[in-house]
């Protein structure tokens, strides 16, 4: 593209080259801005206006709702692929061969085993402690094991700690939940598919052998997928933010676990089961939440809709939603818990304040459900988004890393105290 945006500046223009990308989205490269102002900066609150880098990896388009990973249709891959086929994908850019995935397979299931140190650290958490908490810190512990700085040159050394991590987090991510259980901590099983081990992680019981469902290894897969990565989400972002400063892959990852946790972000879905159960308990009255949503001088926020960049359907709720009734039929699960939602999400799409401002259903509305239907506890919701999105994170991390972007720092506009004199305690 070779025009340029015009700016001017307390009468002075400026030209700032437009950039295109291959879907044709185009940004206004503002790399020399600040040095050619003398030192203007841009603020944009949330970064709702402002690209962080360019990225080969996920393709949204909010207005009509697309998503694609590496090229391909979500729904395509979410219907005909396997977790970690998609992973792969996501992470080395292609689709694996047949002897690529086997081999992949293979090798994240050898590298599942946790050190046995580890433990005792799980076992220093409250009984109480949140699933995602325990998650994020034993992510962290995992550098205290791991200390060797990854070397960003090496394929062999990148693929060495993908198979590692995607192995390991699972693992973290069942504990935390079985600590909470007091039950022992497990391992995977090397005849087991991924999603498979992690069903079994969360539920095996030392005294039967682990019989997964085909119908629940199905839709988790399924699920699991439809997360793997959204772009530069808050949780990403914080994830090659960390990274940029050259820290490792795993307290990255650490810091990302803690960004998804929030209910705005992948807490959401915890948030939307306790919304419904509340509801349900109120006697079901949904306009009644309805009008709490819409008042302003009220905090509660319809949890599950709304997007930062889905203006139109999120397309993973639309899958998430058919899904929903699939798993539950295929399981025999009855519950009021989706009439609720049903109603909640009618009432909301006919209401002129969601309509205005554009606010769908998102991938949290209907996922909590299906977790709820698999028996998975309300705790762990979020540990499942993050175990979905792992392979995101690391393949983000990645190309961070390997297009050497610059350290993340942003500028401010100060708004406090000009220079002042210091006033001795005495005297204040
Ligand atoms: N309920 C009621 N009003 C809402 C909601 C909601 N869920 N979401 C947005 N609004 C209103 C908001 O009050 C604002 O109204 P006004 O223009 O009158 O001030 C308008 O819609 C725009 O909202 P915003 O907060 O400026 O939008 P945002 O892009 O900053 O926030 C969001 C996006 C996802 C944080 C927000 O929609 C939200 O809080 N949703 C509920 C939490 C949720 O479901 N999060 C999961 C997101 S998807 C999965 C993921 O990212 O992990």
């Amino acid at each position: 593209m070779s025009e340029n945006a015009k700016v001017n500046v307390k009468g002075n223009d400026y030209d700032f080259p437009l950039l295109e990308g291959t879907e044709q989205e185009v940004a206004i490269a503002i790399k020399k801005l600040r040095g050619s102002t003398s030192g203007v900066i841009t603020l944009d609150p949330g970064f709702k206006n402002t690209g962080s880098c360019k990225s080969e990896i996920t393709f949204l388009n909010g207005e009509e709702g697309v998503l694609r990973y590496r090229g391909y249709d979500i729904e395509e891959l979410a219907n005909k692929a396997n977790f970690l086929e998609v992973a792969y994908l996501v992470i080395f850019g292609e689709l694996p061969t047949k002897a690529e995935l086997v081999k992949f397979e293979k090798e994240v299931n050898d590298k599942s085993f946790v050190n046995e140190e580890m433990k005792k650290i799980v076992d220093g958490f409250p009984r109480s402690a949140h699933p995602m908490g325990i998650l994020s810190s034993m992510t962290s512990a995992l550098t205290a094991f791991y200390p060797t700085p990854l070397d960003i040159s090496s394929d062999e050394a990148i693929y060495k700690a993908v198979v590692r991590s995607l192995g390991k987090f699972p693992v973290l991510g069942a504990w935390a939940m079985r600590k909470r259980n007091g039950w022992p901590l497990g391992y995977t099983d090397s005849k087991m598919n991924y999603i498979e081990n992690l069903l079994k992680l969360l539920f095996e019981r030392p005294s039967e052998t682990f019989e997964p469902n085909q119908k629940v290894v199905r839709a988790l897969n399924k699920l699991l997928i439809l997360h793997i990565d959204h772009e530069q989400n808050c949780s990403t972002s914080t994830v090659r933010l960390i990274g940029s400063s050259h820290a490792g892959l795993h307290a990255s990852i650490s810091g990302g676990v803690s960004a998804l946790w929030g209910p705005l972000h992948g807490g959401a879905n915890q948030a939307v089961l306790e919304m419904l159960e509340a509801i349900q308990k109120d006697g079901g009255d949904v306009e009644k939440y309805i009008a709490k949503a819409k008042d302003k001088n009220d905090p509660f926020r319809l949890m599950g809709f709304g997007h930062r960049v889905y203006k139109n359907f999120d397309p993973r709720a639309r899958i998430i939603k058919s899904s929903a009734d699939e798993v539950l039929a295929e399981l025999g699960v009855d519950d009021p818990l989706l009439d609720i939602a049903m109603k909640l999400e009618k009432a909301a799409l006919n209401d002129e304040y969601f309509k205005a401002r554009k606010l769908y259903p998102n991938v949290d509305f209907y996922s909590g459900i299906i977790y709820r239907a698999m028996g998975i506890p309300v705790e762990m919701f979020t540990v499942m988004f993050a175990i979905g999105r792992l392979p995101g994170w690391i393949a983000q991390w990645v190309e961070m890393r390997k297009n050497n972007e610059p350290i993340g720092r942003p500028r401010q506009l100060y708004v406090g105290k000009t220079q002042r004199d210091f006033v001795s305690i005495e005297k204040r």
